[in-house]
């Protein structure tokens, strides 16, 4: 059997080293490969940024930020041969002249070299540029590249062609951290190896589905980049329409990238479209006001530091959608995702039909629907919800609503979470795409969400206030309650 890619030698290359993703997620979770013995001996990691550092600053940099967001106690061995990894290199990523530095520091052109862009989008075609001054690609070589991609379509495709003038699709990897999570991935089994969803999982038997990703968060800091986001940018074109697509997907023929990524591709692509005749009625967008969180009060979003008291940005969306196919006609997906709302929670609820008819009047008039609820995060899960026999004996036959839940927690208990971006870093060290997102599908995101934006900007409406601490405004109560269904809170 051929090796693993990620058992072979590889120098990562990180821009953007001393950025809050590098230092939360990326050096925290190659810590955690480490641990689990699976970086080759001989792979070095090099940090690149504009700051001067010595290679001891940079290390100390390193261990202080594995300190701060390893959940675990640190190994004092691992840390060591970690560490022992850890190359700096300063650089400017406007100055392609300055990456021929990097080139003497990455001798080995041998070697399978993963660029990992952690840098604002707008330095991708910068940091390509350069390195290819430095002649620094080859075929072997990869890039990862962290999301946003743009803002729109148009502003997509200038980013990924800066950066396909020089790297082929076969080496990029955009990065949904979503794809990287446990529950996420879990969608894919939960489908596929259990046949009573995989025969059961269409317009026939699914009355609708409703999406919801909700944080507790505001906006933490970053008024700026979120203000020209919103959360339709900042979550619904990517997270939500990943979870979506791998939801609604047909079955692929197998778990490679090209089956996976191309059944996800058909589904944003028949997306009904959202447009200026009927975005009132499929959309609402919501920003919250001051509100109490867990017992404190909190600023509303106008009220937050260096807020622009004018912004009509978004903090909260709802929508309505279809899926145009054979599987789907008809179903409606109801996706919800909000900054300030009372928790983290996040899951999906499949809403099967009900029963045609009723045997248990006597107990219960209205027989409840078989609901399948998905938690993806905290709590992480998968719930049925079903009709039981009260045990015992009556002269009448007693029903109720329970449940089945296999509480991840629970039934694996003892295993660690394995964080989203463990598992896209061993991926891309290992040459598998088909947890990232393919150019295709960006594209086709951005299609759909640009509608959106366009029809909210043509029309004079500000988004909704809703206190902060709440679900969102109460129209996006009527959204849903126009079609006679209510939000499972
Ligand atoms: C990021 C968004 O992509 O995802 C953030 O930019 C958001 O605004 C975050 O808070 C949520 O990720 P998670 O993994 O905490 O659900």
């Amino acid at each position: 059997m051929s090796k693993l890619d990620y058992q072979l030698a590889s120098e990562i290359i990180i821009f953007g080293a001393l950025g809050d993703l590098s230092r939360r997620k990326l050096l925290p979770s190659l810590y955690q490969l480490e641990v689990a013995g699976l970086i080759h001996d001989d792979s070095r990691i090099i940090g690149a940024a504009r700051q001067e550092h010595t290679l001891e600053e940079f290390k100390e940099i390193v261990l202080e930020n594995l300190n701060l967001f390893v959940k675990e106690a640190l190994d004092k061995d691992v840390v060591e041969k970690f560490l022992a990894r850890m190359v700096y290199q300063q650089l400017n990523f406007k100055d392609s002249s300055s990456f021929t530095q990097l080139s003497k520091t990455v001798e080995n052109a041998n070697t399978t070299r993963i660029y990992y862009f952690s840098t604002a989008p707008s330095l991708y075609g910068d940091i390509c540029a350069g390195l290819d001054c430095g002649n620094l690609i080859t075929d072997l070589d990869r890039v990862i590249m962290e999301k946003p991609i743009g803002d729109s379509l148009e502003s997509s495709k200038v980013i990924n062609d800066q950066v396909s003038a020089h790297f082929k699709e076969n080496q990029i990897y955009r990065i949904d951290h979503y794809l990287g999570k446990e529950t996420v991935l879990n969608l894919l089994v939960l489908r596929f190896a259990n046949s009573l969803f995989t025969n059961n999982w269409d317009r026939n038997s699914i009355d609708h589905v409703q999406i919801t990703v909700a944080e507790s968060v505001g906006i933490e800091g970053r008024w700026g980049f979120y203000d020209d986001a919103g959360q339709m940018r900042d979550m619904v074109q990517n997270h939500l329409l990943q979870i979506l697509s791998l939801l609604a997907m047909e079955p692929p023929a197998d778990l490679s990238a090209e089956s996976i990524r191309a059944e996800k591709l058909k589904v944003v692509k028949a997306l009904l479209p959202i447009n200026r005749e009927n975005i009132d009625e499929k959309t609402v967008r919501g920003q919250y006001t001051d509100g109490f969180l867990e017992g404190k009060s909190v600023p509303g979003y106008l009220n937050e530091e260096g807020a622009n008291t004018s912004s009509t940005t978004e903090s909260f969306v709802a929508i309505k959608t279809e899926i145009d196919n054979w599987r789907w006609s008809g179903v409606p997906f109801y996706l919800r995702t909000g900054k300030r709302m009372p928790n983290k929670h996040s899951e999906i609820v499949v809403h099967f039909k009900a029963q045609p008819h009723n045997i248990f009047k006597d107990s219960k008039a209205d027989l409840p629907a078989n609901k399948l609820t998905i938690r993806l995060q905290p709590d992480e899960g998968v719930e049925l919800q079903m009709m039981n026999k009260i045990p015992g004996i009556a002269s009448k036959m007693l029903i109720q609503e329970n449940k089945l839940d296999l509480s991840f927690s629970e039934t694996y208990e003892g295993s660690r979470v394995v964080d989203a971006y463990e598992r896209l870093i061993l991926e891309a060290l290992n040459g598998n795409q088909s947890l990232f997102v393919s150019r295709d599908e960006v594209e086709a995101a951005w299609t759909w969400v640009d509608s959106i934006i366009n029809a909210w900007n043509t029309s004079n409406e500000a988004p909704k206030p809703y206190a902060a601490g709440s679900w969102g405004p109460a129209s996006a109560v009527s959204l849903i309650a126009r079609d006679n269904r209510n939000w499972v809170e």
